[in-house]
């Protein structure tokens, strides 16, 4: 079970507390008022420092029990690192701090807390960030197991001193907003697939219209009536039936809607072009895109961000059957573009051909990007670091990647163009939906590509980045949520209304 966390904030004087904790600048005593209730432990820093090896660096921490002078059962130092007042701390590296605060607290067993950030040089936006990382590190998904009798788990109450409680509860409030949307999607991503189908997942993102979002639900037979062949080719091997839910948040005026599109593979078993079963069941987070794009709507519609934004999800189940789609099958896009399947298990794209084509034909977007989980081979390029990024704009491109280094959710760009295209060519249609083993990633670009028409696109594939994640300071491990706050980001700096 999750422990129950609630964040605070207060200003000094301190209130008795658990678990007190100051930071130490690298190579420094504790300074400011965290400096204070150091002194009032009549401890003699430098000398404690030196016996335990404290420099002050970031992760590191000086754990005194039951000291005196303080109304504390603990005292935590935390090393701050480096300060370096030319180059004030990214976001990232203050949600860093607060990941590595969470993990410090949970290990240790702390039910209350203090956290001094006051006289730090603070600023409320740092704190909101910490505050966010503390969430999403101490988030897990462990709704299936059976809570074991060591590990009992109680709740944890953090409460942050800081010089301005108002300006900064306002500041957690926004930033808060975007750790839950991707906590969102991570509870999405984790959901084993026998409990988180299309329809399951269509409900979930139907629960939206809680916060403020126009929610509309297509079936099966809606999709038919447009003509999204590509897209039920890939639902047609599957019980479950497709489904494409489509999130309105509309509070930027008279702008024209930026659009987010994800890929929501339930499950991926790859089709009568199956898989290998090793890692098979890392196929249920096939949905990351989808799971980010509700993330995101989250997270702009819990902060009521004044900005157009349309959010589309493409949901389907990849399944091999007798009514499964067959190598060789030539399908009709809903755009009219003949598609040759190769290989079933190049599905992803399918599906946002339809997408892609349903975006731009009833929505007019100023702009869209477009989530998925679409190639194992940018894994390949790329690792967990950086998602592929592919647009047919430079300006938008940047963009991105601007609010990738902003976030560290990272972008990279990837090239496309005429020779690549060339390998999609189909001897039977108009395309194929693969181009081999050769630049997988990008040939799979230049398929959406093919959807795309006179508008900025960009196409993020997140394959390498979604799912099966290494534990990060901000994520205990597995689904990360990327692409929520590098989106919320872009949308911030480059739609949102000041
Ligand atoms: N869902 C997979 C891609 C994937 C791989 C996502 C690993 C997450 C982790 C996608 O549908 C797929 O199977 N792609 C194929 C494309 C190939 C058949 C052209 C791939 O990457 O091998
Ligand atoms: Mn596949
Ligand atoms: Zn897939």
């Amino acid at each position: 079970m999750p422990q129950n966390l609630t964040i605070r904030t207060a200003a000094l004087p301190l209130a008795p507390t658990g678990t007190l904790v100051i930071y130490a600048d690298e190579g420094q005593p504790p300074q400011g008022a965290g400096g204070q209730a150091w002194t009032a432990t009549g401890l003699d820093f430098a000398e404690i420092a030196a016996a335990a090896g404290f420099k002050g660096k970031p992760g590191q921490v000086l754990d005194i029990a039951a000291p005196s002078g303080i109304a504390a059962k603990r005292l935590l130092v935390l090393g701050a690192g480096r300060q370096d007042p030319q180059k004030p701390a990214s976001g990232s590296a203050w949600a860093d701090r607060g990941g590595s605060l969470a993990a410090k607290l949970m290990a240790s067993g702390t039910e209350a807390a203090a956290v001094i950030l006051d006289g730090h040089e603070v600023m409320p936006a740092g704190v909101a960030q910490l505050a966010a990382g503390v969430k999403l590190r101490q988030y897990r998904f462990d709704k299936y197991k059976a809570r074991k009798a060591d590990e009992a788990q109680s709740d944890l109450a953090v409460t942050l001193y800081v010089a301005d409680p108002s300006a900064t509860d306002a500041a957690i409030a926004g930033r808060m907003a975007v750790a839950e949307g991707a906590i969102v999607a991570r509870d999405l991503i984790n959901e084993p697939p026998n409990v988180l189908g299309t329809e399951e997942f269509a409900e979930r993102a139907a629960a939206l219209a809680g916060l403020g979002l126009t929610i509309e639900i297509l079936d099966e037979p809606a999709l038919r009536a447009l003509g999204m062949t590509s897209m039920l080719s890939v639902s047609q091997g599957s019980i479950r039936p497709p489904r494409m839910v489509v999130m309105r948040w509309a509070s930027g005026g008279n702008e024209a809607p930026v659009a987010f599109l994800g890929k929501g593979v339930v499950f991926d078993s790859g089709g009568i072009s199956i898989k290998p079963a090793a890692n098979m069941e890392d196929m249920k987070g096939d949905m990351g895109g989808a799971a980010a794009v509700v993330g995101l709507m989250h997270a702009l519609a819990s902060r009521k961000a004044r900005v157009n934004a349309i959010g589309i999800i493409g949901l389907v189940e990849n399944m091999p059957s007798g009514t499964a789609m067959r190598p060789g099958d030539i399908v009709r896009a809903a755009s009219g573009t003949t598609i040759e399947i190769v290989n079933t298990d190049a599905e992803g794209r399918l599906v946002l051909a339809d997408l892609l084509w349903y975006v731009q034909e009833k929505l007019k977007p100023a702009a869209i990007i477009d989530l998925a989980t679409l190639t194992g081979a940018i894994g390949v390029a790329l690792g967990n670091d950086h998602a592929g990024l592919f647009s047919n704009n430079d300006d938008l491109a940047m963009k991105l990647a601007a609010a990738g280094l902003a976030t560290g959710e990272k972008l990279w760009r990837m090239p496309m163009g005429a020779a690549y295209d060339k390998l999609i060519e189909s001897r039977f249609a108009d395309i194929k939906n693969s181009g081999g083993r050769l630049a997988g990633s990008i040939t799979a670009a230049q398929f959406l590509a093919r959807f795309v028409g006179n508008v900025p696109w960009a196409h993020l594939d997140i394959a390498g980045v979604a799912l099966n994640s290494p534990p990060t300071e901000t994520n205990a491990g597995w689904a990360s949520g990327f692409g929520v706050a590098l989106l919320e980001r872009f949308v911030a700096d480059n739609y949102e209304a000041k």
